[in-house]
């Protein structure tokens, strides 16, 4: 019961995190489409041509670590081998823009961004290997979609922010695809 209580609650935080960074986002865009320039909500660029296979990059967005991984074609592959050991592999209950609810939770399959905050309380995992995301909190795990396992405390998977591509590599952060 108290386990339920407290998920709601973190599913409660965690859409009031999302809603606020799409607020963020809407503020830099004109109906056109235009986008002006925000202190804080911002749009921004993220140049990819080097980073390189199994690299993750951080950047700070909104004052929070946004990852931009490049995956290989056998990480991307490996998404489908562990979903039955996943809380919530079609990411139903998780806050992600519409292009992105899919196995990769992606736009492009070799690309990942995500918030890189634990859905748990908030720490910041790291990448293992070419594996999952290991947070050192209290042991919560996400793959390479950010899709949590079943084995930690975190119930909820990673925040994918709004993104789109510029060019084939440079990405925008904040705004729709
Ligand atoms: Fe990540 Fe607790 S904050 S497992």
């Amino acid at each position: 019961m108290e386990r339920s209580g407290m998920t709601q609650r973190r599913r409660i935080m965690i859409a009031a995190t999302a809603s606020a960074m799409a607020a963020g986002a809407a503020m830099v865009m004109r109906p056109s489409g235009v986008v002006i320039a925000h202190p804080h909500g911002a749009p921004l660029a993220v140049d990819l041509a080097d980073l390189p296979e199994g690299k993750l990059r951080t950047v700070e967005w909104q004052d929070k670590p946004v990852w931009v991984l490049r995956r290989s074609a056998a990480a991307v592959a490996a998404l489908a081998a562990h979903e039955v050991r996943l809380v919530d592999p079609d990411s139903l209950q998780s806050i992600q823009p519409p292009g992105c609810q899919n196995r990769q939770r992606s736009l492009r399959p070799e690309i990942f961004v995500a918030i890189g905050l634990c859905t748990h309380q908030g720490c910041a995992p790291g990448l293992r290997g070419e594996t999952d995301f290991l947070c050192p909190c209290h042991a919560s795990s996400f793959d390479l979609a950010g899709r949590v396992f079943k084995a930690g405390p975190a119930t909820v998977n990673l925040v994918i922010p709004a993104y789109r591509f510029e060019a084939d590599n440079r990405l925008l952060i904040g705004v729709d695809a």
